[in-house]
């Protein structure tokens, strides 16, 4: 990311690592979809994940041109730290869209509510694109199922408990939440960023609809599956207009 040019990308829609993993999580091992190998969502200390943020923050403020926006997928417990960092880089509060996911992972234990909801910090830059799609969808409550069926990615190296593929990427966003977010915040030929794109699912939402989209992630295999599924997502334009980006690139 930091090897971008500053002032380039439109719109920045990502999920970063959360920190809400901890040891309980870990314990039950009856089941195939509980949280237990996600390393990229382990920090050393409350501070240690602050620091992190404000690491990427800052190189986010600073890519991003004036006149764009950013959509932060984030746990409820820390929305304000995210949201002060935000502030202290000088971009613009503009509202918390809630995400309920219809269809949330039970509590196997019954000692507290579902973790049905997420959280997603709403941030511009100047005066950003802003498509008003109607009052029925501009809520800042959203509810869909968690990704599932032919769209969750299957890691085929590695079998679950009942002989299936096992789920590639713990935490795949489904596409209908990105899609609205870019439909709603750029437009046709936009340059998008994820810089923490897991399965890429920022970069196929954006080809579907037409947008550029620079996907980041650390994680070989999860890189290695993105690339796969935004080579076969479709696109309706042809031809981009590369030209646009190659010379803002040079
Ligand atoms: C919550 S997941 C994103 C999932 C994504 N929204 C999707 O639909 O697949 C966060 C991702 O960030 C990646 N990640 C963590 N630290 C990173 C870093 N420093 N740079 C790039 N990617 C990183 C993790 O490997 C993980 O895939």
């Amino acid at each position: 990311m930091e090897e971008l040019p500053d002032n380039f990308i439109d719109l920045v829609i990502t999920d970063p690592p959360f920190n809400v993993m901890n040891k309980q999580d870990l314990k039950f091992k009856h089941r195939t979809d509980i949280r237990q190998d996600v390393k990229f969502d382990q920090f050393e200390s409350y501070e240690s994940y602050l620091t992190f943020i404000d690491r990427w923050v800052k190189i986010i403020e600073q890519k991003l041109r004036m006149n764009s926006s950013m959509y932060i997928f984030f746990a409820i417990q820390y929305i304000t730290d995210l949201m002060n960092i935000c502030l202290k880089y000088g971009l613009r509060y503009k509202g918390v869209i809630i995400w309920h996911k219809t269809n949330p992972a039970p509590k196997i234990r019954k000692n507290g509510y579902l973790s049905s909801t997420e959280s997603v910090l709403f941030m511009t830059k100047g005066k950003p694109t802003f498509n008003f799609l109607g009052q029925n969808k501009m809520h800042n409550f959203i509810e869909t199922p968690i990704c599932m069926g032919n769209e969750r990615l299957k890691d085929e190296q590695k079998l679950n408990k009942i002989g299936n593929f096992a789920t590639l990427h713990p935490t795949q966003k489904p596409l209908e939440l990105y899609e609205h977010f870019i439909e709603v915040s750029s437009n046709v030929d936009d340059l998008i960023s994820d810089p923490f794109a897991g399965t890429g699912t920022a970069n196929v939402a954006s080809k579907k609809l037409n947008r550029y989209c620079l996907g980041i992630e650390i994680d070989e295999k999860y890189s290695h599956y993105a690339k796969e599924r935004i080579r076969s997502a479709s696109s309706t334009i042809q031809k981009f207009r590369i030209d646009k980006w190659t010379k803002k690139i040079e």
